[in-house]
């Protein structure tokens, strides 16, 4: 059987710790890519990497670069290039910088790696998976974005503390756009099916919603950057449903066409990943506060589009 081939575009926090993450989980072999200046980085890194194999365990090949070539055959490519947040500054105010990164990686996968599926993690999220499906061209089905599965995970994790419960036993869904924009279910949240609302108050319910919305910031304001653990750890838990077609559910951001009352944007929904990329988007009926909150979080995601498309006409 065929090796999967995973390639990362951009070696800093993110992108190196998602080639950790796949290798240790051995999904295939990695290539990572960086600006030429950069390609020591990436070689190094990968260096490093690659002699972790005997301790660890994992037997894959990876190769850090700045040629494009290499990315040639990739079953699925993570586009992590970008600049990281500081403090202070929103996702949305990396727009205008991201979009020129996101739009030439791109143009790049468009013409090396043309039947890849694309998972992008670069910030604004929502807006940079419109510019990388613009720009590649490439059917909607097979461009994603990392978000739901950061989103969910950190709210898993702060509802496990407070019940004081393994997180493994948490289950939780997220809807909409990354972070502040992003809609929670509390109805769709449970503990072996034991609905949260039956284990926590709501004011410890709604203080987990709060701190997983703001918890891209409170590790930007702890460090001075982004985080890299847990946005890679959730793009590489996507990586792992396409290449070994596990139809997993997992909540990302994926092309609407009519679901949940949206026509023509990403947004975070359930999505069932395979093989073919984002294979179907898991719609179900929402109450009338849920679908108010959805509905302002995707307005927000066509701002942010809006904002994208007037800087680039070209993107519309
Ligand atoms: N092609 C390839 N790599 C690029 C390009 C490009 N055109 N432009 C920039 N890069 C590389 C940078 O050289 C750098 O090594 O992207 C890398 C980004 O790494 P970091 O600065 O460490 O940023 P990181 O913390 O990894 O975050 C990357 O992911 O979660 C998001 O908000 C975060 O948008 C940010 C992205």
């Amino acid at each position: 059987m065929r090796r999967a081939k995973i390639s990362i575009i951009g070696a800093g926090n993110v992108g190196a710790t998602c080639a950790q993450w796949a290798a240790q989980k051995e999904l295939g072999d990695i290539v990572i890519v960086d600006i030429p200046d950069k390609v020591g980085v990436a070689q190094g890194k990968m260096l490093d990497l690659a002699c972790c194999g005997p301790i660890e365990r994992f037997d894959c090949n990876i190769l850090g670069t700045s040629d494009y070539k290499d990315i040639a055959g990739s079953d699925v490519v993570v586009i992590t290039a970008g600049i990281p947040r500081k403090p202070g500054m929103s996702r949305d105010d990396l727009i205008e910088t991201n979009v020129k990164i996101v739009k030439s990686v791109s143009e790049n996968i468009r013409e090396y790696a043309p039947d890849s599926i694309v998972i992008v993690v670069s910030n604004p999220l929502d807006a940079m998976v419109y510019t990388a499906w613009k720009a590649t061209g490439f059917p909607a089905s097979r461009i994603m974005g990392q978000a739901g599965a950061l989103d969910c995970a950190r709210f898993r994790t702060f509802l496990a503390w407070e019940i004081g419960c393994s997180i493994e036993d948490v289950s939780a869904l997220l809807l909409g756009g990354h972070g502040d924009d992003m809609v929670p279910l509390p109805r769709c949240t449970s503990v072996h099916g034991i609905p949260v609302t039956d284990l926590l108050d709501e004011a410890t319910i709604n203080a987990c919603v709060e701190r997983a919305k703001k918890g891209g910031g409170e590790v930007v304001k702890l460090m001075g950057t982004s985080a890299w653990y847990a946005p890679a750890s959730g793009a590489v838990q996507m990586v792992e449903a396409i290449v070994k077609d596990k139809k997993r559910i997992i909540p990302s951001a994926a092309y609407l066409d009519g679901q949940f009352g949206h026509k023509g944007l990403f947004v975070g929904v359930p999505a069932m990943l395979g093989s073919g990329g984002v294979e179907k988007v898991v719609e179900f009926k929402l109450t009338d506060s849920e679908q108010k909150l959805f509905d302002e979080s995707a307005s927000h995601v066509e701002e942010l589009v809006g904002v994208v498309t007037k800087m680039f006409p070209e993107l519309a």
